[in-house]
């Protein structure tokens, strides 16, 4: 099987990796090239190189507007794609974009899923991610090879746009658990309860999400390197508040967690990881 990949960045670089090592041969493009290097994969100059020869090209890119101009933009992938190819797009967009995505492909013959992931840097790189997959039976049948190369399982939850449905709902609980986490650490803070002191009393409990454990030494070096870039996170809390709109519904407590993490990047904490809503919320204190 001729695999392509495309987007190579914390997610994209490992999941790559995981690929080459369970013996698949890639052709890969990132924007920025340095970050192939070490990739025991060809590369290819564009896009469209790394679709030309593929049975199935995978993407990991940051927005919907990344994934629309490096599949549409100059040299882009979807139009170098042979009939009959699948495009697996794991970026995290709205289930909008990916039924948008899945009609462009049916116009050219081409199988799409929508099949974004579940599991940060660290399952990444473990193989330990899930895919939450959303597309035609056949098709996810046909892939599964890859998603057990990379992750622990992979779900189909039905047809296009299935799978960034569940990812949105699932991103909207992360981004509530951890601006909650902060506010929570920045009272405590203010009343004199010592960082280590709600931490311990804090992680572990029932009223705290499990997947804040992993974010413990971070929080209590006040260093926040990125597994999960905080300008993601806001991207995807933007996602799921379009994604409200179109349904019609109103999600007001989405729209406050929303405007923190746009408050953190506003601060510069972008390209930190999304539990430096942390440091943020420290800074507010009068
Ligand atoms: N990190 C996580 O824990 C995690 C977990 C689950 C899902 N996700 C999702 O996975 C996706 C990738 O996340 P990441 O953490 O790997 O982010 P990242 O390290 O910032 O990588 C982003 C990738 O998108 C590319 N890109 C951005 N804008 C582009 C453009 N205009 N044209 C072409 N390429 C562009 C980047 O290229 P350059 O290298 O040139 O910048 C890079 O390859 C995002 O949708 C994110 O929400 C992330």
């Amino acid at each position: 099987m001729n695999v392509g990949f495309i987007g190579l960045g914390i997610m994209g670089s490992r999941m790559a990796a995981n690929l080459i090592r369970s013996g698949f041969r890639l052709r890969v493009h990132n924007r920025t090239q340095e970050k192939a290097h070490g990739l025991a994969a060809e590369w290819c100059e564009s896009p469209a190189n790394a679709a030309r020869k593929a049975d199935v090209l995978f993407t990991m890119l940051s927005t919907p507007e990344a994934v629309q101009e490096t599949a549409f933009g100059e040299r882009g992938f979807l139009p170098a794609l042979v009939e009959d190819a699948v495009w697996v797009d794991s970026s995290t967009v709205h289930p909008s974009f990916s039924r948008h995505m899945a009609g462009e492909c049916r116009k050219r013959g081409i199988h799409f899923l929508d099949a974004p992931v579940a599991g940060s840097k660290g399952p990444a790189e473990t193989g330990d991610l899930v895919f939450l997959v959303g597309g035609d039976a056949a098709v996810v049948e046909r892939c599964a090879p890859l998603f057990e190369a990379m992750g622990k399982a992979h779900r189909h939850f039905g047809a296009n746009g299935a799978g960034t449905s569940i990812k949105m709902v699932v991103n909207l609980l992360l981004g509530h658990a951890m601006a909650g986490f902060a506010e929570g650490l920045a009272l405590g803070e203010s009343l004199g309860i010592s960082r280590s002191t709600l931490l311990e009393v804090l992680l572990g409990a029932p009223v705290t999400a499990p997947f804040l454990q992993a974010k413990r030494s971070k929080v209590e070096n006040d260093a926040y390197e990125a597994d999960f870039p905080l300008q993601w996170m806001h991207k995807d809390l933007h996602l799921a508040a379009l994604t409200a709109y179109e349904q019609g519904l109103a999600l007001p407590g989405l729209q406050a967690v929303k405007e923190i993490f746009a408050m953190a990047r506003r601060r510069g904490l972008g390209e930190k990881d999304f539990s430096a809503v942390c440091r943020l919320l420290q800074e507010t204190r009068r």
